[in-house]
């Protein structure tokens, strides 16, 4: 694993860095993007690339990491949504060559894993992580060979993550997520933590042992990780 230390504002440069070279060598490559608040800053930078003229997504193939079961595209709390807000239509994507696996259809959402190997595989999977180490939504206990499926989601996660709905009772519980495998497959990986309540799991996921109980552990098995930490997030390194 490659660690960087940096502020916020210049991981999103050095992220968007990535994608540049990328693209450059590659125009037509697959990208596995990420939701959350943590990818906010890296989409703000790509989107301002790419009205600079600087980076362009034309040829660009995308698989989202994951999915609310039950949502569907335009309720404001879906992924796709998040996606299509904070970054396809900031960017020149045709929208169809865009991916967000069904989380209504988990019929369609049991192809994903084909669906992205008929597309050549992903070249740069973007992650965030969970404060109990998930990777997409793989919670803890999730197997290694595990493909695009749907999980419970457990009640700490639905916490966390009610800060973005009305209430609780509005978070789903379950999710269809790319496995901890279909992530491992991917060419290179971006990896952004950022804050101090990451702080506890990035030490686990770098110096930890390799465990499903902190499914982003497995990444220190991947051959070409990078992962990008502020100061609050590096605390515990
Ligand atoms: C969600 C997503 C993950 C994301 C995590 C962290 O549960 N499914 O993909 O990495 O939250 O989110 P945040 O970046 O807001 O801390």
């Amino acid at each position: 694993m490659k660690i960087i230390i940096d502020t916020e504002e210049n991981i999103a440069k050095k992220a968007a860095q990535q994608y540049i070279d990328l693209l450059s060598k590659k125009p037509d490559a697959v990208l596995g993007y990420a939701t959350g608040s943590t990818p906010l800053g890296l989409y703000a930078e790509l989107a301002a690339l790419c009205d600079a003229g600087k980076i362009s997504f034309k040829d660009v193939t995308t698989f989202n990491l994951d999915e609310y079961v039950g949502l569907d595209g335009t309720h404001d709390q879906s992924y796709r949504y998040f996606m299509n807000t904070n970054l396809f239509e900031k960017i020149d994507i045709p929208i169809e060559k865009t991916h967000v696996p069904s989380g209504l259809d988990l019929d369609i959402a049991a192809e994903y894993d084909k669906d992205i190997e008929k597309a050549g595989g992903i070249d740069l999977q973007l992650l965030g992580i969970g404060v109990d180490g998930h990777i997409g939504f793989n919670e803890p206990g999730t197997p290694l060979d595990s493909i695009t499926h749907v999980v419970d989601l457990l009640e700490n996660t639905r916490e966390v993550n009610a800060r973005f709905f009305a209430s609780i009772d509005d978070v789903p519980t379950q999710a269809v997520t790319m496995g901890v495998k279909t992530v491992m497959n991917a060419r290179d990986i971006i990896l952004i933590a950022l804050g101090k309540s990451k702080a506890e799991i990035v030490e686990r996921m770098i110096n930890g042992p390799i465990t499903t109980d902190v499914p982003a552990s497995v990444l220190q098995l991947h051959p070409s990780v990078t992962v990008y930490l502020d100061s609050d997030a590096a605390a515990l390194l």
